[in-house]
């Protein structure tokens, strides 16, 4: 992303917002972020049963909201009707599952989404999931500050195929990916950012990341330690529940 060129400074991403102070995925904590002065902005997307595209990180909802079952099995007006915010605090009780439209309502127009796209399990659908999210990327006008990551490669392939414009983050994953270059994970799906979690970051994948011009961030960036770790790998994006307190530390 542009931003990147332009400092040296380390972008710090809220994940799932400030999840660390709101629950995370909803409305109060992608404005917690903002607030928190985000330079970019995480979440999980996955697809409701008529086809919307919701913000939420686990399978079901069992989880972080009141109510049970599989976010594929409930349609829009069923997850808006559940509070996302009340096992997380009494003072969030209402919150609402958000969807990616009402996402972009509460964010400023030039922040930047880093879109991490779930599919785990999820049944294929008609229209597929990629080109809804295509189509909504186009429709809502926001390629310019968006990125699209995900553990699913095959998915983002199939994205890239349908808009090579598009940003493309891929996503480690430990057991699956072990041994494998960052360079010929990103390189496969047309990626230009590799994302892994701090316990898998290793100095060496990221200079072979920046070898081939491929951008590197790093979730789970928590403390100030783990902060100190990334950095000194030379990693560029932190990825962190806690975006207010990284700052701090980076500026
Ligand atoms: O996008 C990085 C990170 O969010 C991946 O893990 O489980 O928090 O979605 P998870
Ligand atoms: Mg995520």
């Amino acid at each position: 992303m542009d931003r990147l060129a332009a400092t040296r400074r380390p972008l710090i991403v809220a994940h799932r917002g400030s999840s660390g102070s709101a629950p995370e995925n909803t409305l109060a904590a992608f404005r917690q972020a903002v607030a928190d002065g985000a330079d970019m902005i995480e979440l999980d997307v996955r697809l409701s049963r008529d086809g919307e595209l919701v913000v939420l990180h686990d399978r079901t909802v069992n989880r972080t909201t009141n109510g049970r079952g599989k976010v594929w099995d409930l349609t829009r007006d069923e997850l808006k009707a559940l509070d996302a915010g009340s096992w997380f605090g009494r003072r969030f009780a209402g919150e609402r599952i958000p969807f990616l439209t009402d996402v972009l309502d509460v964010l400023p127009s030039d922040l930047p989404i880093n879109i991490e796209v779930k599919t785990d399990d999820q049944p294929r659908t008609a229209p597929s999931f990629e080109s809804r999210l295509v189509r909504f990327i186009r429709d809502m006008r926001i390629a310019y500050r968006i990125i699209v990551s995900s553990f699913d490669h095959a998915f983002l392939g199939r994205l890239h195929r349908l808009d090579h414009s598009l940003a493309i983050g891929v996503l480690y994953l430990p057991l699956r990916d072990i041994g494998r270059s960052p360079s010929a994970l990103a390189r496969k799906v047309g990626g230009s950012v590799f994302t892994c979690s701090i316990t898998q970051l290793r100095t060496r994948m990221v200079e072979d990341a920046v070898r081939a011009g491929i951008v590197v961030g790093c979730y789970g960036v928590n403390t100030r330690k783990q902060l100190g770790k990334a950095v000194s790998c030379g990693v560029r994006v932190i990825i962190t529940d806690y975006p207010r307190e990284m700052k701090s530390y980076v500026v």
